[in-house]
């Protein structure tokens, strides 16, 4: 059995101050949810805020980047040592959002996840396809490409460490969710790359998020396909209440 993840993803949301308040709420809703993982990933100026807020609790602190080179002048950048240090367990690697506006792509993806690997953080890898990518038939040449590129040379025990995450980038912020059929397809087609690249053990082990639009309100329909190990969640992890409902699903 895959132990389910539930994710919240901030963004470029919340002071530490915000994140300090939002702990205090979040934290005695899903005290009990000994069900699932939950991840929260706050912007680089509040982790050691959030941190200090989770301490004794089992949530875990992730951060939604990070450069794959242990130090150097790369301005503007943080390390995952750095992460480490400030009490990181997990890192979102190559987010749509990176992708499309950052300039990320496969080949970085795959060093930040080699990286983050290497020193002890959880990767939540995101793929997923633009709404022209699925219009014009390519979702699974796109998931293809993007999940070979971001796993390419990982030994059989590395891939065993990383969280994959299935973004469809046109249900990202836009109120349109996948249909958990849709959502489960795509599961289901990276299972088998992962089978096929690694081994069918592996793949079975593998947990598999879903992200874009998730909400309180259609979170049980996702998590009744048996594909789907979570969620990965933006907006509606905003919201202490809203967050700790998906959570307790
Ligand atoms: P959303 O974002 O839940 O606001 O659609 C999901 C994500 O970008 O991870």
């Amino acid at each position: 059995m895959r132990r389910p993840v539930m994710a919240g993803n901030w963004k470029m949301f919340k002071t530490q101050a915000e994140a300090r308040a939002y702990f205090s709420a979040l934290v005695p809703l899903v005290q009990g949810s000994t069900h699932c993982d939950v991840i929260v990933a706050p912007p680089f100026t509040a982790l050691a805020a959030a941190v200090e807020a989770v301490r004794g609790t089992a949530i875990s602190i992730a951060a939604q980047n990070m450069h794959w080179e242990v130090e150097g002048a790369f301005t503007g950048e943080v390390s995952s040592g750095m992460l480490v240090e400030a009490g990181c367990r997990a890192v979102i690697i190559a987010h749509s959002e990176r992708r499309q506006f950052f300039g990320e792509t496969d080949e970085t993806a795959n060093k930040r996840v080699k990286a983050a690997l290497a020193a002890g953080l959880t990767p939540i890898l995101c793929v997923g396809e633009l709404l022209a990518e699925r219009e014009g038939g390519k979702t699974e040449e796109v998931l293809e490409r993007q999940f070979q590129g971001g796993v390419a040379a990982l030994t059989g025990a590395e891939f065993s460490r990383i969280i994959l995450a299935y973004e469809p980038v046109w249900a990202i912020g836009t109120g349109r969710t996948a249909t958990p059929e849709i959502a489960a397809e795509a599961h289901r087609f990276l299972r088998r790359q992962a089978a096929a690249s690694f081994t069918p053990e592996r793949a079975a082990g593998l947990r598999i998020l879903y992200g874009g639009s998730v909400k309180p309100d259609n979170i049980k329909g996702l998590m009744a396909q048996v594909e789907i190990d979570g969620a990965l969640v933006g907006g509606a992890s905003l919201k202490a209440e809203a967050f700790a409902s998906i959570v307790n699903f």
